[in-house]
């Protein structure tokens, strides 16, 4: 594979989704985040998605079987050559070595692991507000990231959105759990091989995409 694969970690509401879309829009980057995966499956009602629809809705971590196997088959694609975004995978030290062998079978590797650093306290406002269009995907928040026109999508015009079941904040409580119990701690195993990098990002929308487009032009430069 030719493209640079770049990791986005970050906790429920750190801006993963939002940053992962800016950086496919600029890079040809594809964004591949394994919770759309899975929504995707609950709702087309596979195996898979049934599977994962109780552990979803309680804000816990889909089991590593399930989910390699359906990054597996994305990450197969043609479209993922020219490089990919992840975003919310891999989650697991089991999914981090997961993606190595992965990448090592289609001749790729990590480019660089960046995590995005926020506070838990701020993440239940970020969640509980956030909405998406129903027509193209376009992510929307009540105050942080508002439309020009109330209720009308910039991006396709589309006027219906909607809002996650595992948006509450229950479950985002019990999803900050996750993260620093599970996913966390990848952090310092990216540190250790020399790709991580850190963003603020309690900064606003375009001053987090500022640092990302810095670091992933690095990278994409040292390729
Ligand atoms: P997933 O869909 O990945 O959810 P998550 O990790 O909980 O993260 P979010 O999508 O909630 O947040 P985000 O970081 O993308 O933030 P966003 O850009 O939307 O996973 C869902 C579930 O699937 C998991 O709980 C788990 O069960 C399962 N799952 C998925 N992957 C798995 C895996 N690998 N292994 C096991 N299970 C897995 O931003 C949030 C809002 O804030 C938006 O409205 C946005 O407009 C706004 N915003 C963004 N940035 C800023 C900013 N800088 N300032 C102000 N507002 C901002
Ligand atoms: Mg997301």
């Amino acid at each position: 594979m030719a493209g640079q694969i770049v990791i986005l970690l970050g906790p429920p509401g750190a801006g993963k989704g939002t940053q992962a879309r800016m950086l496919e829009e600029r890079h040809g980057l594809v964004q591949l985040s394994t919770g759309d995966m899975l929504r995707a499956a609950v709702k087309a009602g596979t195996p898979a998605g049934l599977a994962a629809k109780a552990v979803m809705e309680a804000g816990g971590l889909v089991s590593d079987e399930i989910v390699l196997a359906i990054l597996q088959e994305r990450m197969a694609q043609p479209d993922v050559a020219k490089g990919a975004i992840l975003d919310g995978f891999p989650r697991t030290a089991v999914q981090a070595a997961a993606l190595d062998q992965l990448l090592a079978g289609i001749g790729g590797r990590v480019g660089a692991a960046i995590s995005l650093d926020v506070d838990d306290a701020a993440m239940v406002q970020r969640v509980a507000g956030r909405y998406t269009c129903a027509g193209c995907g376009e992510g929307w928040h009540d105050s942080f990231k508002q439309p020009e026109k109330a209720g009308t999508c910039d991006k396709c015009g589309g006027t219906e959105f909607t809002r996650r079941a595992d948006d509450n904040e229950t479950t985002v409580r019990g999803r900050l759990d996750a993260y620093h119990a599970q996913t966390a701690p990848l952090i310092a195993h990216y540190d250790a091989l020399g790709l991580l990098s850190r963003v603020d990002a309690m900064q606003d929308i375009a001053a987090v995409a500022r640092d990302l487009e810095r670091i992933v032009a690095e990278t994409t430069a040292g390729a």
